[in-house]
């Protein structure tokens, strides 16, 4: 008689750190991992968004808590990955993942608005990459995801501040794995680049039916991603990929950057 072992959860025992996980990606990664056995901190600036969704985790049997953070503000950082800790022991997986985007042109952005969006997208990153460091070489390793994006291997004409502010985030997550390597810490990091994806970041764009199909259209796949597929890629990068993958930049974007 053939026996069927039960499914191997692929984070059982592992802790994860997640930014911007009250919706979206975020939200979809917190999900999954919570299923691969992973205890979940979702971090967030929307406390209502972000208390349901780890109560919603933790209704269905998973380990969950929602830590308030301003991934830009470096006095809340140490707070919030201790928080975490305490809650759930041992953070071994972050992924940097708070972003905003604003359609704006280099003729209309103030200067206000393109600081705000770097202080999100490259100061946020920076801040949890120089944390986690900081605290997974002390505790025995760990690995570090980075939610980049396509617009920061190509220019943008609508999003030419977001596309900046991802460029200097790809490079980031190549440096710091770079560092890590050198300084020979049990640390990876890589990233993942996404294509368009249908979340509320992205829904200014799919507004209509027109925008929705022209936006399908320019990915040779004909479809916008789903967040659920962005969370298997970085699942793969946490819990699947070998110890050597480091400073890898997995692009997910139905073939857009690849015509
Ligand atoms: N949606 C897309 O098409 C797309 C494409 C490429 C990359 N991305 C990237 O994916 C990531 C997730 O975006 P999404 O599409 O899921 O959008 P989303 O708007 O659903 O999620 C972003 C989350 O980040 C949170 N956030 C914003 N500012 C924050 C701050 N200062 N501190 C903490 N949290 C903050 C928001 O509250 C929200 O929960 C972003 O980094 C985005 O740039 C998205």
């Amino acid at each position: 008689m053939t026996t069927v072992n039960p499914p191997t959860q692929r984070l059982l025992g592992k802790t994860a750190f997640i930014t911007g996980a009250a919706t979206g990606i975020g939200l979809a990664t917190a999900r999954l991992f919570s299923r691969e056995g992973a205890r979940v901190a979702l971090a967030d600036i929307n406390s209502s968004a972000g208390e349901r969704a780890a109560k919603d985790i933790a209704s269905k049997g998973g380990k969950a808590v929602f830590i308030f953070l301003d991934v830009s503000r470096e006095d809340q950082w140490p707070r919030a990955w201790q928080e975490a800790q305490l809650a759930l022991g041992t953070i071994h997986i972050l992924v940097n993942n708070a972003g905003v985007a604003s359609p704006v042109t280099p003729e209309n952005v103030t200067l206000e608005s393109w600081r705000r969006m770097r202080e999100v997208n490259v100061d946020g990153p920076f801040l949890g990459i120089r944390q986690a460091i900081g605290s997974m070489k002390k505790t025995g390793g760990g690995r570090i995801i980075n939610v980049g994006s396509i617009s920061g291997m190509v220019g943008d004409p609508d999003l030419p501040f977001y596309s900046a502010t991802k460029g200097a985030l790809n490079q980031l997550s190549l440096s710091a794995s770079q560092y890590c390597a050198r300084e020979n810490l049990p640390i990876s990091v890589n990233a993942i680049l996404p294509g368009a994806v249908k979340t509320n970041m992205s829904a200014p764009y799919m507004a209509t039916p027109r925008d929705l199909q022209a936006l399908a259209e320019a990915h040779p796949l004909g479809r916008i991603a789903q967040p659920e597929e962005m969370a298997l890629a970085i699942l793969f990068l946490a819990a699947q990929a070998p110890a050597n993958l480091t400073g890898a930049q997995l692009v997910v974007d139905g073939g857009l950057t690849a015509q």
